[in-house]
C-alpha cells in the first residue's frame, strides 16, 4: 500500500511545501509551515464516490434579479468602505489585529440592521453569550432583535443557519475558531479556515444572505492568516488603527461589487465605535504651526479629500550609516524623494539623520504626498516654518519634475473649507475650480519648490558646514 502522503503548508499564505522548512519561501514569514493532512483537501465531501458529471443549465447574462441586492446599515462610513451596504448572496472578510475592535463594529452593525427589521445572526466562537450581551449592552444594543450563538462547529452553524426564516445578515466571528469534521486538523489550520469559509460562501449564494466572516491577522502564524481566503470572498476589508490612538479606519482591499479605493474613519470611545465624518479634523487636531518639518498634505481617499500633517525631522548623525525611519509611508518612496532633492536640488542628507512621520497613525498610499514630504523635509533642514495655513501635493518624478495629480479641485476645495488658505501644487493641473478665493502657487519642478520653502538658506547652511 502506498504510504499517505504528507503535505507542510504555510498557515499564512498557504504555499505547499514538500518538507518542513523554518522560512516559507512563498510570504517570508517564519514558523508558520506545519504539517497537513491533504486528504483533507477543500472540495471533496466526507465518504464520497467519484461520480460522473451532470450538466448544469446555462443561463443569460440578463434576467430577474431577486430582492434589493444591498442591505445599508445607516452607519455611513461602513456602507461607504462596503461600496453601499452589504451585499446580499455574497461574503465579506473583515480582518484586522485581535483587539482592533472588529468585533464592536460588527456588532453596532447587527444592531443597526436589526433596528431596521433585518434578521441578524451573529456567530461567535470566541466569546461567550454572556461577554457579548456585556458588550452589547455597552454598546446600546442590548435591546435589539440579533440572534446569537456561541458556536465553532461549521456543520452545526449551518444546521442553525437552515432552520426558520432566511438570515439577512449572518456574522461569523472567527473564521480561525470554525471547525468541520470534515478534516481532522486543527481549527485554525488553513485547511479547517478554507473548508469554513467555503461552506459559509456557499451558504450564501444559495440563500442570498450577506455573510460577513471576520479573520485576525497574525504576526506569529500560529492561526491562519485571513490571506488564504482573500481569493474566495466577494470583498475584504481591512480594520486597522494603532493602538495608541483612539480611531481607527476601515480600508476596503477588494470589492467585487464596489470601489476598492474608499475609507470609513471611526472613533474608539466608551461607547463603542463613532462614526467620524470629518476624518481632516481629526489629523490636523494637534497641529502647532510654528515648528520646522511640518507640511499639510491634501490627500484624496477614494471620493473623499483628506487632510494629514506630515512631519519630517532632519538632523545631523553621529552614526556611519544615518537612520532612515518612516510611520505612515513608503520607506523607499523617502528613499526616492532624497535622492531626487539631492540630485536636482543640490540638498545633501548623507550626514542626516531622517524620521518621517505622518500624524495621528494615518497611513498614506498615494504618490501625491511626495510634495509634502519634500517640503517637511526641506523645512526641517532649513529650520523654517512652512506657512500654517498652505496645504501641498503633487508627485515627484525621478527628474526633479513634479507631475499634477488627480482630483486636484477636490483638493482645494476641502483645504479651503478648513480654512487652508495657500495651496503649493503642480503647474499644469486640470480641474481647478472656478472662483476660488485661494492664493495658490504652481511649480513645475522641485528646486522650484526648494527655493520658495527655504530660498537660498538651504544651500547656504550646506555650504557652511564644509
Ligand atoms: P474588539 O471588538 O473585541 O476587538 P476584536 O474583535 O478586533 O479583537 O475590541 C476590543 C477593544 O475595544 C478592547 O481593547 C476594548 C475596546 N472597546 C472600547 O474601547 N469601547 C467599547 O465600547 C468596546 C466595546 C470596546
Ligand atoms: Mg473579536
Amino acid at each position: 500500500m502506498a504510504r499517505a502522503k504528507t503535505q507542510f503548508v504555510c498557515q499564512n499564505c498557504g504555499t505547499v511545501h514538500s518538507r518542513w522548512a523554518g522560512k516559507c519561501d512563498g510570504c517570508g514569514e517564519w514558523n508558520t509551515i506545519v504539517e497537513d493532512d491533504p486528504t483533507g483537501a477543500v472540495g471533496r465531501g466526507p465518504g464520497k464516490q467519484h461520480k460522473k458529471g451532470k450538466p448544469v443549465a446555462l443561463t443569460s447574462l440578463s434576467g430577474d434579479i431577486e430582492d434589493a441586492p444591498r442591505i445599508q446599515t445607516g452607519i455611513e462610513e461602513l456602507d461607504r468602505a462596503t461600496g453601499g451596504g452589504f451585499v446580499r448572496g455574497s461574503a465579506l472578510l473583515v480582518g484586522g489585529d485581535p483587539g482592533i475592535g472588529k468585533s464592536t463594529l460588527l456588532m453596532q452593525a447587527a444592531a443597526a440592521l436589526a433596528r431596521r427589521s433585518h434578521r441578524v445572526i451573529y456567530v461567535s466562537g470566541e466569546e461567550a453569550v454572556a461577554q457579548i450581551r456585556l458588550r452589547a449592552k455597552r454598546l446600546g444594543a442590548a435591546d435589539t432583535d440579533v440572534l446569537l450563538a456561541a458556536e465553532t462547529n461549521v456543520e452545526d452553524i449551518l444546521a442553525t443557519l437552515a432552520q426558520d426564516k432566511r438570515p439577512d445578515l449572518v456574522i461569523i466571528d472567527s473564521i480561525q475558531t470554525l471547525w468541520s469534521d470534515v478534516a481532522d486538523s486543527a481549527p485554525g489550520t488553513v485547511t479547517q479556515v478554507r473548508i469554513g469559509t467555503h461552506a459559509m460562501i456557499r451558504f450564501a449564494k444559495k440563500t442570498g444572505a450577506a455573510i460577513v466572516l471576520v479573520g485576525h491577522v497574525t504576526k506569529e502564524g500560529q492561526i491562519a492568516g485571513p490571506r488564504v481566503i482573500e481569493h474566495m470572498v466577494d470583498a475584504v476589508l481591512y480594520f486597522e488603527g494603532d493602538r495608541g490612538h483612539h480611531y481607527r479606519i476601515l480600508r476596503t482591499v477588494k470589492n467585487r461589487f464596489g470601489p476598492t479605493d474608499e475609507i470609513g474613519v471611526f472613533e474608539m470611545s466608551d461607547g463603542g465605535l463613532r462614526e467620524v465624518s470629518n476624518p481632516s479634523e481629526l489629523f490636523l487636531g494637534e497641529r502647532n504651526d510654528k515648528a520646522p518639518g511640518a507640511a499639510v498634505f491634501a490627500g484624496i481617499e477614494g471620493t473623499r479629500p483628506i487632510l494629514v500633517e506630515v512631519q519630517a525631522l532632519v538632523a545631523p548623525s553621529s552614526l556611519g550609516t544615518p537612520r532612515r525611519a518612516v510611520v505612515g509611508w513608503d520607506s523607499a518612496r523617502l528613499s526616492m524623494i532624497l535622492a531626487v532633492l539631492e540630485a536636482h536640488c543640490g540638498i545633501r542628507l548623507g550626514q542626516h539623520d531622517v524620521y518621517l512621520n505622518v500624524a495621528g497613525g494615518y497611513r498614506i498610499s498615494e504618490p501625491a504626498a511626495d510634495m509634502a514630504v519634500a517640503s517637511a523635509l526641506v523645512s526641517s533642514l532649513a529650520g523654517l516654518a512652512l506657512p500654517a495655513d498652505c496645504v501641498y501635493f503633487g508627485e515627484i518624478s525621478l527628474s526633479g519634475a513634479v507631475r499634477p495629480v488627480a482630483h486636484t479641485g477636490q483638493r482645494l476645495k476641502e483645504a479651503e473649507k478648513l480654512g487652508f488658505g495657500q495651496a503649493v501644487f503642480p503647474q499644469g493641473s486640470a480641474d481647478l475650480p472656478k472662483g476660488g478665493s485661494g492664493n495658490w502657487k504652481t511649480v513645475n519642478a522641485l528646486p522650484d519648490l526648494v527655493a520658495s520653502i527655504a530660498g537660498s538658506k538651504v544651500k547656504l547652511d550646506q555650504d557652511e558646514d564644509e
